[in-house]
């Protein structure tokens, strides 16, 4: 390209760029200031046009000192969620708080009139989920899911490659993720924090990745079980941890979904094996099989492989995993939460779909509990 039109494409490039930056800084809080939330605030100070504005944190101290870190000065402290949504006039929020807190920071925000990235999960029960839907129609804000994987591009193949028609009618999808050892350990081990273990964690990753790719089918019933060998042994756990531990460490379950499709899954912070296998979508016409993932991180383990059968010969396409470029899957996530408000746009990653895969994991708990199949019922909102 003559260096001209080159200088010409560029200057157009970043008048795009620009445009979608506010007009005036974007004012976000961040509620609970513990580990995921030094992404979110990393993230949104390399963003042009957001104002840091207040940190709220139920630990004593914590908030203060996390802003110290970042350089945070001007940025007021709170002692928890309600008293900076009391004060202050924000655009939007960050809800990084543990699991069990996410309803409520989230509703009360939203009453409140500001914009939620909220992280995952959803929250802990469906029941939760519904109220804050309705909180989040009530007021016509925005409520994000914070499912960063979504926005790699090999999840976008994945997505692409089911809705281009090549696998045909999906009718079964074999999925999950896990590893040999990697309990959390902090907030994430115990009902009155988490509310759900692995199956929170990791497990709400793995089933977006599928049903996000098929059009999130409504789920019917489901037959889970969950266990926790692991997280209450001292053996394989520092023993202070095996004592507070009281969540599940692996579940697994066979979800019915809407169209006849039937989900095979598992999920595991602790297990006797590397992976609990590749996640196999099977369609009439194809078959896809994708390397057993990071679905935490939106890698996958290695190309993608294609079955279908060519003029009566049954072939394999090899589909390369793409090399994701240009900025971070976070930054991607807080830029997409950002843009939404700006343009007046729909959530990134939104809530009707994202009440589907909360519906799916509190079938799981209340399945296992009861130790037979349930029925799962969305209510509509
Ligand atoms: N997207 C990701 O990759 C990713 C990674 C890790 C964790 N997470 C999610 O992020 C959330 C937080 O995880 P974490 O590791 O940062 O936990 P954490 O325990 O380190 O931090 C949570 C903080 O929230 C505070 N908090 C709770 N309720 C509050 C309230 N009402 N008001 C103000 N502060 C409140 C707690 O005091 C705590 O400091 C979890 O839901 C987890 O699933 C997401």
């Amino acid at each position: 390209m003559p260096i001209g039109d080159k200088v010409l494409s560029n200057f157009r490039q970043q008048k795009e760029e620009e445009k979608v930056y506010a007009a005036q800084k974007i004012k976000v809080g961040i509620i609970g200031t513990g580990w995921i939330a030094e992404e979110h605030v990393e993230s949104y100070l390399r963003q042009p046009d957001v104002e840091i504005v207040a940190l709220a944190d139920l630990v004593e101290g914590k908030a203060s000192k996390f802003a110290k870190h970042y350089g945070l000065t001007g940025a007021r402290l709170y002692p928890n969620h309600k008293a900076m949504l009391e004060s202050e006039a924000l655009d939007a929020v960050s809800v990084c708080t543990y699991n069990v807190t996410h309803a409520e920071c989230a509703i009360e925000a939203l009453n409140a009139g500001v914009h939620v990235l909220l992280e995952k999960p959803m929250c802990v029960t469906l029941d939760e989920a519904i109220a804050m839907m309705r909180a989040e129609k009530k007021s016509g804000k925005i409520l994000s899911v914070g499912f960063q994987p979504r926005m790699d591009e090999n999840m976008g193949m994945i997505k692409k490659i089911v809705e281009s028609g090549t696998l045909g009618e999906v009718y079964y999808i074999q999925t999950g993720g896990g590893r040999r050892r990697g309990i959390p350990s902090s907030t994430f081990i115990e009902k009155k924090t988490a509310g759900i273990g692995a199956l929170g964690d990791i497990g709400c990753y793995s089933l977006d990745m599928v049903l996000n790719a098929i059009g999130y089918p409504k789920p019917l019933t489901v037959t889970g079980y969950t266990s926790s060998f692991f997280g209450t042994s001292p053996e394989y756990q520092e023993p202070e941890d095996a004592s507070r531990f009281d969540v599940d460490d692996f579940a697994a379950a066979f979800i019915r979904l809407e169209g006849g499709i039937v989900l095979d899954f598992r999920i595991a912070w602790a297990m006797h094996v590397d992976t609990p296998g590749d996640t196999i979508i099977l369609g009439k016409k194809a078959a896809l099989r994708i390397p057993s993932t990071e679905c935490w991180n939106g890698t996958i383990g290695g190309p993608m492989k294609l079955y279908t059968d060519v003029a009566g010969e049954q072939v394999e396409t090899i589909i390369p995993a793409i090399e994701s470029k240009g900025p971070g899957l976070f930054d991607r996530k807080i830029r997409s939460f950002l843009d939404a408000i700006i343009t007046g746009g729909a959530a990134p990653v939104p809530t009707s779909q994202i009440v589907y895969n909360q519906a799916i994991l509190e079938g799981i708990a209340r399945s296992a509990a009861l130790g037979r199949e349930v029925e799962i019922t969305v209510p509509e909102v």
